[in-house]
């Protein structure tokens, strides 16, 4: 079955960018020039999926807004005849069908995902998390695990190695290994101990689910940090069907947290050809005076 449709959890306080989160979403933290949020709604819809939900929380009807229209906006830009900047506008607007729910209590990915069950229905389906930004703009990552999906029909995580020492910030999977990128999984754990760690593979917030976890995560329990994991829903499922873990190509920022979001808007800058050489330049300049 076509994969038609995603999820993007957007739920979540973001205390690791506090104060700024105090009164906007984490979400709308710019990369540059686009908030971070944009930048998964274009992997998703260059993955071929058009209709995307977001869950969203208290204070974050910034998101709405960004995917709606503003007319006053519009007109300016016509007015003044900025047609770059209108077409831009524009572009955004007519990108997805984006939907927004909200939870109405923080109670967890699982629950979030949860949320999109009507929106959803009985069809397999993708999430994005919003602070895993990949680029690789040849083939995005969603779209390589779509394909992992179309060839086996199972749901798929997406996964990268990380170092051992931070296994302790993931959910971990551990399986046999069918090739070099896929692997079928046998376990897997939400922020295990680093000593407990199964593996080193880290679920790097990509998944393909089948909406037989919709069921499991209904009946799912808190577990780690006290709030319901879709590791869990999804280690429940093993038990139901088969999961593949991928190793996606990309490269991958973590942009919830400081270090990565600071590397992504270096490097996203690096590559953009306005900024590029004279950012480029200064960024040479100012590691010499270190
Ligand atoms: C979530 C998931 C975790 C996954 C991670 C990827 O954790 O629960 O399994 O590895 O995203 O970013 P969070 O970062 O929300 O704590």
């Amino acid at each position: 079955m076509k994969i038609k449709k995603a999820i993007i959890p957007a739920a979540g306080l973001g205390t690791r960018f506090l104060p700024f989160t105090k009164s906007s979403p984490k979400e709308m933290l710019p990369i540059v020039d686009k908030p971070t949020i944009q930048y998964i709604v274009e992997e998703i819809v260059a993955s071929g999926i058009e209709e995307i939900l977001i869950i969203t929380g208290r204070n974050k009807e910034s998101i709405a807004n960004f995917f709606d229209h503003n007319p006053e906006l519009e007109y300016r830009l016509a007015e003044t005849d900025k047609k770059e900047e209108l077409t831009m506008i524009e572009a955004i607007n007519n990108m997805a069908k984006v939907y927004t729910v909200r939870q109405k209590e923080a109670l967890g990915l699982g629950h979030a995902v949860l949320c999109g069950r009507e929106f959803v229905g009985e069809e397999p389906f993708a999430v994005v998390l919003g602070d895993d930004v990949v680029y690789n703009p040849q083939d995005p990552a969603l779209a390589q695990l779509i394909k992992v999906y179309e060839e086996t029909g199972t749901s798929v995580v997406g996964v990268q190695p990380v170092p051992k020492s931070e296994v302790d910030k993931y959910g971990i999977v551990a399986g046999q290994q069918l090739s070099e990128t896929i692997m079928d999984v046998v376990d897997m754990v939400e922020k295990p101990r680093i000593e407990e760690a199964p593996s080193n593979f880290a679920i790097l917030g990509r998944y393909i689910l089948t909406p037989a976890i919709f069921d499991i995560l209904e009946k799912t329990e808190n577990g780690a940090g006290g709030e319901i994991q879709l590791t869990d829903g999804l280690k429940t499922l093993l038990s139901h069907e088969k999961v593949m873990a991928y190793a996606f190509q990309g490269r991958r920022y973590d942009v919830g947290d400081k270090q990565g979001y600071l590397e992504a808007t270096v490097e996203f800058a690096l590559r953009n050809p306005e900024l590029k050489e004279e950012f480029g330049k200064y960024l040479k300049e100012l590691a010499t005076g270190f």
